[in-house]
């Protein structure tokens, strides 16, 4: 209780809800602001004005970019704006209002034709809190699929969309997946790729948002997707989507989509009435500055020196203070991406560890964010950001998210 108190009196004003990359991160981005060459030499490789309108879906040095970078070819590549969520919006937007592409040119039935209620996703968890949102705004019934070590539990899925027409997707972070940091199996992907469905329109939102996020030397790869969806006879199943908004910055960065020709020339068709073209002068500021893979991954090595630590100092003192006393606790420790989960057993509230770190000053993302409904039925995942704050912040933080496990397991009144 004394280091309760004292911790109290410290009044720290930490705020880790979100995986925000640190100031530092920010700081190595500086020379895409610092590019003053578009003044002149503006054109893009077509020769495009790129001040101007056009190019509705980006310029084609970008696509082969992103192509490379999501390990599918140019001509499966769609350039966004600024979000790879606001595609996923606007992708569901649109198969909800107007129904998914189907192999004839025509569409299939919305989804929100007779009861959107009707329709249901998979949504394996611990999973990303937007994704639920996205559901949730759509009036979409989200099953809770369990979320293990090589990816979503498939003897539970495929026994649903075999029978249940209704079941019409899945959300999958496939890689370095928020927030448990897992990574999808090669057995895995095939299936989810191959597994027969009920629903004729099913689809797979594949958010690839951690692809080149890595925190190690050991770079993980993971199956190309798109090819394996073609090769098992379902070449529209998958859309994926990626962004830059953690390699450069976040809310002014690219985002990507990649799928089937017959889909992307579905989803032009929305872009096409939703706008006369994208921001191409970031398009092109972006390619000057991340240049090719090799550059990429020089870029992602200094993010990653940067992050490290980080999940490092947090992993290793909630270890360090909790001791053996804590059986039931698990730390995640990722390989990539920018989060930490904790699970944590022994009988203890994710619900009160929250809120008795915010009495401390530390911010957490609430209990049951990573669940639909934001509802965690065992009330036992806490993710983690520690990508922002400076390391000896984390190290703070760490120490209270075990203080507040002792309280708690100790049922010590505060
Ligand atoms: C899995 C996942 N997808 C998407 C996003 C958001 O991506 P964007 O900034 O491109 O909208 C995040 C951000 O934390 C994320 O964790």
């Amino acid at each position: 209780l004394e280091v309760w108190d004292s911790t109290i009196k410290k009044g720290l004003n930490l705020d880790m809800t979100r995986g925000k990359p640190a100031s530092e991160q920010l700081d190595l981005i500086k020379p895409l602001l610092l590019d003053t060459s578009l003044a002149e030499d503006y054109r893009s490789e077509d020769n495009t004005d790129c001040r101007n309108y056009g190019n509705l879906d980006g310029l084609s040095e970008l696509k082969r970019f992103f192509a490379q970078y999501l390990d599918v070819t140019p001509d499966n590549v769609l350039i966004g704006g600024n979000s790879s969520l606001s595609l996923m919006h606007d992708t569901m937007a649109s198969l909800c209002l107007f129904g998914a592409a189907n192999s004839d040119g025509k569409n299939h039935v919305p989804w929100n034709k007779d009861d959107s209620k009707k329709v249901k996703f998979l949504c394996p968890v611990p999973g990303y809190d937007r994704h639920f949102s996205l559901c949730e705004k759509f009036g979409i019934e989200m099953i809770p699929v369990p979320l293990k070590e090589d990816g979503p539990d498939l003897s539970i899925i495929k026994p649903l969309v075999a029978t249940d027409a209704t079941v019409k997707g899945i959300w999958c972070v496939p890689k370095y997946s928020n927030p448990t940091g897992i990574v999808y199996s090669a057995d895995v992907i095939k299936e989810l790729a191959a597994m027969p469905t009920a629903a004729n329109d099913f689809r797979i939102f594949w958010d690839n948002a951690y692809q080149a996020h890595h925190l190690y030397d050991r770079k993980l790869t993971i199956l190309d997707v798109l090819t394996e969806c073609a090769r098992a006879g379902n070449p529209d199943r998958v859309f994926i989507y990626g962004s830059t908004s953690k390699i450069t910055f976040p809310g002014a960065g690219i985002a990507v989509m990649a799928s089937s020709p017959n889909n992307l020339k579905w989803f032009k068709k929305l872009l096409f009435a939703q706008t006369i073209g994208p921001d191409k002068i970031n398009q092109l500021r972006h390619i000057r500055f991340l240049k090719n893979m090799s550059n990429l991954e020089d870029l992602m090595n200094k993010h990653a020196a940067i992050m490290r630590p980080k999940f490092a100092s947090f992993s290793n003192t909630v270890k360090a203070f909790l001791g053996p006393e804590f059986t039931g606790l698990f730390c995640s420790e990722p390989q990539g991406g920018y989060f930490i989960n904790l699970t944590l057993g022994d009988n203890l509230s994710a619900q009160k560890i929250v809120s008795l770190a915010n009495q401390c000053g530390l911010k957490l993302t609430p209990a049951g964010a990573t669940h639909p409904y934001g509802k965690d039925p065992d009330d036992a995942t806490i993710r983690i950001a520690p990508s922002m704050p400076v390391l000896a912040d984390i190290t703070k933080a760490a120490r209270i998210v075990a203080l507040c496990c002792v309280i708690a397991k100790r049922k010590l009144d505060v």
